[in-house]
């Protein structure tokens, strides 16, 4: 049986008006979701809640059977390092650096090592001696996609990772997350508004009317 990587209950949420209330929503390992919205629909801010970075209002989410927001910060932050991958639009590459140090510094502090085969499949291990400043915004993409995933983290949260890309490098860099999340058993939470991209995960989720609602069609 599949274990469960993540599980939301009676998620609620509010900023100046409410966002979403009563979001319920579990993925498993293996697995690949995408959660589909329009632009200010909440997308990101329940990828925030649901990664540990933003608590609800009200609700529960366990990572990995655990309540992340009764944790202590030093154990929150040892699950983030140790089990989490965060893909979001802005990557935090550092830009005076190489990229093969910007992997280094991931994998140093996650104690894994860099996979080669990884760099091949992104089609970035000829720019690795180069400055994250000298690479152009897709290649700092796919730098930074693989610094996530040389982390082997067990739960990705991606938002809008394909964003800025062309059509091809986008197909590429889904097709690279899909696959690592069946080899290393892990699970992937996808934020979009690309129905395409959507349509390449297993499930779809769509947040609208401050509801999350599974998308049967197909
Ligand atoms: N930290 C915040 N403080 C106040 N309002 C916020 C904050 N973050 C997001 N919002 C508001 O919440 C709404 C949803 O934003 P967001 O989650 O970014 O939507 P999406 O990712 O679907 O475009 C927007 O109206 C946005 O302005
Ligand atoms: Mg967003």
């Amino acid at each position: 049986m599949p274990k469960t990587v993540l599980k939301a209950k009676n998620i609620a949420h509010a900023f100046d008006y409410p966002l979403f209330s009563n979001i319920n929503f579990e993925i498993k390992e293996r697995e690949s979701i995408a959660i589909l919205g329009r632009s200010g629909s909440g997308k990101s801010t329940l990828l925030h809640i649901f990664s540990s970075f933003i608590p609800p209002n009200s609700g529960e989410v366990e990572i990995f059977d655990q309540k992340i927001y009764s944790l202590s910060n030093d154990k929150l932050e040892e699950i983030r390092r140790n089990k989490l991958g965060i893909v979001f639009q802005a990557h935090y590459l550092f830009k005076g650096m190489k990229a093969i140090e910007n992997l280094e510094i991931a994998t140093l502090l996650a104690n894994e090592t860099i996979d080669n085969s990884l760099l091949e499949r992104l089609e970035i291990q000829e720019l690795m001696q180069q400055k994250i400043g000298e690479l152009s915004g897709g290649q700092q993409q796919r730098v930074s996609i693989a610094r996530v995933l040389s982390k082997k983290p067990k739960l990705i949260f991606a938002d809008e990772p394909t964003g800025n890309l062309d059509k091809e490098t986008a197909k590429l860099v889904m097709d690279v997350l899909l696959e690592y999340i069946k080899r290393h058993n892990a699970g992937m939470i996808l934020v979009t508004h690309d129905e395409e991209m959507a349509n390449l995960c297993d499930k779809s989720y769509k947040l609208e009317n401050q509801i999350l609602e599974e998308k049967i069609v197909r």
